[in-house]
């Protein structure tokens, strides 16, 4: 950043999308509000390395490093092989797919991206592979509530198609708006399983466009109550969430007091960026956990962001490729990167403090950002509505390129999650 006069020339010149992706990345710092139109610009533009952003390490480099460290198998770092084994379950033996990522049903024509296998880097780890019994039999008389967004309610509807080959589970609860909240029960091993809508982990309200209000309103040290009030219930909970961070927030600190806003530039407004937002986020939901249940045999899980693969724009962009990414065909985005790496900070966090405490609440990372990254082809794409080219028409159909098809790349995030409950068992 050698030359401000100049910078600040070019920045005038810019659109925000374009400036974000040329400006050194420390001043994207600065810079965080992120339209959905933008966000995905950005999520596909290689960023260059610049002197300033050697301080953003890299997800899944220095393995070597690492591994000494680490007596456990790691997962996250790995590349898609060919398999030919298929699916646990299809778009019509299982019940509970969500119309829209039923993407077999809805007349998606390739079936490719049903037959790859995650292969982790690190030679110790076997491929993981579900098993819907084994899973079952370890959280037995337990209670796995998956706490988030879309994506966490994706991940358990694929959790429950998997678990649905061994043992049929009831639906025993759905409430909330749009039957966000839910409910079912595997009778056979007494294993609860559910689904907690809550895209912000913490209290905030949503923009209402109706009401001219283009921003949401997040506390970001207040937990929400709505999963808060049900955590002495819960043996397993799983976070997952971030992709609401990319939209106009204002936000709130202790005693209600205003930090600031990530699109400042707008209004009169501190500027707060979207990582130091999600940062606080997560550590509030995890001290939540672990200031009640340091000393119980409860876990917590954390998975890590997803990436969306829009090539153009949010929504009507597409994503139409059929294969996943080889190493080296794309790179990791900075804001997935940086979402990702503060998620695992966080984690470490919690486990520090609960050692700390003297306790022995579990808590890990469920860390999926790289598999999903390298499956531009695990998306529904157009067909998250039923046949979508029916009437010929290609141009302006609108794409899901950032929830799952399912079957598909999803599943493997519960594989994954199968295998550190593995170990949970053996500690
Ligand atoms: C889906 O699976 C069911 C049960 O295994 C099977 O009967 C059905 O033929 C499958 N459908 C497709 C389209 O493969
Ligand atoms: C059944 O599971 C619940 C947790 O969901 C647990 O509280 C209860 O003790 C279990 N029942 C038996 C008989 O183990
Ligand atoms: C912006 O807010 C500050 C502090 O609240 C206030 O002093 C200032 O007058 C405001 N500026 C405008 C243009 O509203």
């Amino acid at each position: 950043m050698g030359k401000p006069q100049n910078q600040t020339k070019i920045i005038r010149k810019l659109t925000p999308c374009v400036l974000y992706t040329l400006i050194p990345l420390a001043l994207l710092h600065y810079y965080t509000y992120i339209s959905p139109h933008c966000y995905n610009q950005i999520a596909h533009k290689r960023l260059e390395k610049t002197a300033d952003s050697d301080s953003i390490t890299p997800p899944v480099q220095g393995k070597a490093a690492e591994l000494k460290n680490q007596p456990r198998c790691d997962y996250s770092d790995g590349h898609w092989v060919q398999t030919t084994a298929k699916p646990l379950y299809n778009g019509t033996s299982c019940g509970t797919i969500k119309w829209a990522q039923n993407c077999m049903v809805n007349g998606r024509p390739d079936t490719g991206y049903l037959y790859w296998q995650w292969q982790p880097e690190d030679n110790r780890c076997p491929a993981p592979l579900f098993d819907a019994s084994v899973f079952l039999e370890i959280i037995k008389n337990k209670h796995i509530a998956f706490i988030g967004d879309s994506l966490a309610r994706n991940q358990v509807e694929s959790l429950i198609c998997l678990l649905s080959t061994a043992s049929k589970p009831e639906l025993v609860y759905q409430g909330g708006d749009d039957l966000k909240f839910r409910r079912w029960v595997f009778y056979e091993y007494n294993v609860t399983l559910s689904s907690l809508w809550s895209q912000y982990l913490v209290k905030g309200t949503d923009r209402n466009q109706s009401e001219g209000i283009d921003h949401n309103t997040l506390y970001l040290d207040t937990p929400n109550e709505k999963w808060a009030s049900e955590l002495d219930k819960i043996d397993i909970v799983v976070f997952h969430n971030g992709h609401w961070f990319v939209q106009k927030a204002i936000y709130y600190g202790e005693g209600n007091q205003l930090l600031g806003c990530n699109f400042a530039q707008e209004i009169n407004c501190t500027d707060y960026n979207i990582f130091d937002a999600f940062r606080k986020v997560l550590r509030t939901s995890l001290k939540e956990v672990t200031k009640r249940f340091y000393k119980s045999d409860k876990t917590v899980v954390v998975a890590t962001f997803t990436l969306a693969h829009f090539e153009g724009e949010w929504k009507f962009g597409t994503c139409l490729k059929t294969e996943p990414n080889k190493e080296g065909d794309a790179e990791m985005p900075h804001l997935e990167n940086e979402m990702r790496k503060l998620a695992i900070e966080e984690v470490a966090r919690a486990v520090k403090d609960v050692k700390e405490m003297n306790g022995w609440l579990r808590i890990e990372a469920l860390d999926v950002t790289k598999l999903t990254f390298l499956r531009p082809d695990g998306h529904p794409g157009p067909y998250m509505f039923p046949n979508p080219f029916a009437n010929g028409i290609k141009e302006g159909v609108p794409n899901d390129c950032v929830h799952w098809c399912m079957p598909g790349p999803i599943d493997t995030w519960n594989a994954i999650l199968l295998e550190l409950m593995k170990r949970w068992k053996d500690e």
